[in-house]
């Protein structure tokens, strides 16, 4: 029987080219998204992927997405946490709202989806679990106080569930994409992104989703049974660790 995968924020950006990757690689993969339906059907109807729409902050949406997934596909033996949002503005100009958007999706979605499906993954002895933290996660960026914290957070966050899950053939960890082309990046002011980051860039270009993709696709497979616990930048070279 093949795997079942959930990726979520999986019809968009990067979280649709692992969704993708994962599927190439034999995988029965379910997508979850929060809010843009043309978009997921779309996606639906290019891949043929299953789609779930549900809200990643909300826990009880995730008890009922989850069980939701595993009554149609059977028990989630992956789980990417690729869901994440910008609300990207210096501190001093941030509203509450700013700051718990971006924290209770991007980090309070680790404990609002893993939490749903780790004792399943405990009773059967095997699991992977994947977070896409951010290279911002690892320096700081301007202008990313909410988001920064939230993914330095999946780190920690990453490091704690590794050690936990360790005896139970359930391996935990984070990869830190720098800056893919996607929408998200596409959405960074022209200038800044021309003059202030694609410069800083060694490889001379951002990275593709597909690329995030593959690393995906060997952190989820059995040879990667021994790496648990790490953080894999997949950056260019912006920043090394
Ligand atoms: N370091 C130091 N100073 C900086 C700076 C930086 N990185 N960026 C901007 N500043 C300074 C500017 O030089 C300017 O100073 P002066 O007023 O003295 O000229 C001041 O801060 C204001 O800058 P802006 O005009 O850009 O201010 P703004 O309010 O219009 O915009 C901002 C602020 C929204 C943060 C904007 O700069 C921005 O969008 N920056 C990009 C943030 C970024 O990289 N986000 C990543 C999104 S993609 C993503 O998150 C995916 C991923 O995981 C990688």
């Amino acid at each position: 029987m093949p795997r079942v995968a959930l990726v979520t924020g999986g019809t968009r950006g990067i979280g649709a080219a692992i969704a993708k990757a994962l599927r190439a690689a034999g995988y029965t993969v379910a997508a979850n998204y929060g809010g843009n339906d043309e978009a997921a059907q779309k996606f639906k109807a290019e891949t043929g992927i299953s789609v779930y729409k549900w809200d990643v902050s909300s826990f009880d949406a995730c008890a009922a997405g989850v069980k939701q997934v595993e009554a149609d596909l059977g028990p989630i033996e992956v789980l990417v946490n690729n869901a994440g949002i910008t609300r990207d503005v210096p501190l001093h100009r941030m509203k509450l709202e700013q700051w718990a958007a971006v924290v209770n999706t991007n980090l309070g979605s680790l404990f609002n989806m893993t939490r749903q499906v780790i004792e399943g993954m405990r009773t059967r002895k095997f699991g992977r679990i994947i977070n896409i933290s951010s290279i911002n996660g690892q320096k700081g960026q301007f202008g990313q106080c909410n988001y920064s914290a939230a993914k330095a957070g999946e780190i920690g966050f990453t490091k704690a569930l590794a050690q936990e899950g360790a005896k139970s053939g359930i391996t935990v960890n984070a990869i830190c994409p720098g800056y893919i082309n996607t929408e998200m990046v596409q959405a960074v002011p022209k200038d800044v992104l021309e003059k202030s980051i694609l410069p800083t860039i060694p490889i001379g270009r951002l990275g593709e989703p597909e690329e995030i993709g593959r690393c995906v696709v060997f952190l989820a497979s059995d040879d990667a049974g021994l790496i648990t616990g790490s953080t894999l930048t997949a950056n260019g070279g912006q920043y090394f660790v």
